[in-house]
């Protein structure tokens, strides 16, 4: 099998060519500088004269703040350029595999969100990840999966902050009223890989197992499993402005993982704590 793996310099990317080498899968990966998802006759060539047999779409604009001031930019590469891709696929018969976010929803409740449940976005980011969501659906041969408060070695995320603004300041505030999970790239990799290998299509969701957490108890966790003496305090989120609306019930239902018979992935302070090793590595 080969698979061409969009968006391989961000945090998904990256893992899974890594994963798919590791099992002597061939994968190419590609970002920006090989492949603008925006430029749909670039997207074309690509594809087509790798001989893929899938692709693996992690390019993304992740940007959620920024995001607010760009809906044009935004829209442009996670809307239409997921459409381009998927119209190669489509031309070639291949299947496609896009990751989308928590952030389809509205945030409403307490009920871990279920993989077919209505969609209503709060932010620009999230609109635009619908209406990835929304091309990639309109081609019968397409995984959907969504994911949450991502974290792998290959970029920026809530951990690296943490750590160093424990070491900055030594006492740091943070959200408690945005109930989710996290998802390691690294275990997600691995789910990815076994996934593509199947026609089993459709919409699933896949973060680390365990009770549903707020950034706060994730905080704390990462704090003691590193060893730093860091005041943490829960707040609001009213008391972190910011431009993009977040949903308070990011909490996502696996099941649809179950009925396929795939595993899910482990428990969010394992992956904690080899993604901490990860980094001192
Ligand atoms: N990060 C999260 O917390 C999160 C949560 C839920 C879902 N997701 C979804 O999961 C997937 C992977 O996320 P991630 O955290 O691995 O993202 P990431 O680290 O931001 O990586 C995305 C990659 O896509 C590249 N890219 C941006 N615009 C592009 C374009 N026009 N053409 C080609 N490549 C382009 C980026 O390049 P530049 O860095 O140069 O822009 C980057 O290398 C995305 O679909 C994302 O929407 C992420």
């Amino acid at each position: 099998m080969k698979i061409l793996v969009t968006g391989y310099k961000g945090q998904l990317g990256y893992d899974v060519v890594n994963e798919a080498h590791a099992r002597q899968i061939e994968a190419v990966g590609v970002d920006i500088d090989e492949m603008d998802i925006t430029n749909a006759q670039q997207v074309h060539d690509v594809i087509t004269a790798g001989a893929y047999d899938a692709v693996v779409h992690c390019a993304a604009w992740t940007a959620v703040d920024k995001a607010e001031d760009m809906v044009d930019v935004v829209r442009k590469v996670n809307a239409e350029g997921t459409k381009n891709i998927v119209e190669v696929c489509r031309q070639l018969d291949i299947p496609v595999m896009y990751f989308s976010t928590d952030y389809v929803f509205n945030g409403q409740g307490t009920i871990p969100w279920k993989e077919y449940d209505h969609r209503e976005p709060l932010n620009v980011y999230g609109q635009t990840k619908y209406e990835g969501e929304l091309a990639v659906e309109s081609y019968p041969k397409h995984f959907i999966i969504r994911i949450s408060w991502v974290f792998g070695k290959n970029g920026n995320n809530f951990i690296k902050t943490m750590l160093r603004l424990g070491k900055e300041r030594g006492a740091v505030s943070v959200v408690n009223d945005q109930i989710g999970m996290v998802t390691y790239t690294y275990d997600l990799a691995r789910l990815v890989v076994d996934m593509i290998q199947t026609q089993a299509y459709g919409t699933y969701h896949a973060t680390n197992s365990g009770d549903f957490i707020s950034w706060y108890d994730f905080a704390c966790e990462i704090f003691k499993q590193a060893g730093m003496d860091v005041k943490v305090t829960p707040v609001d989120s009213s008391a972190f402005p910011v431009k993009a609306v977040r949903p308070k019930n990011s909490r996502m239902n696996q099941s649809e993982l179950d009925d396929h018979g795939f595993e899910r992935l482990p428990h969010w302070k394992d992956a904690l704590a080899r993604y901490l090793d990860e980094l001192k590595g």
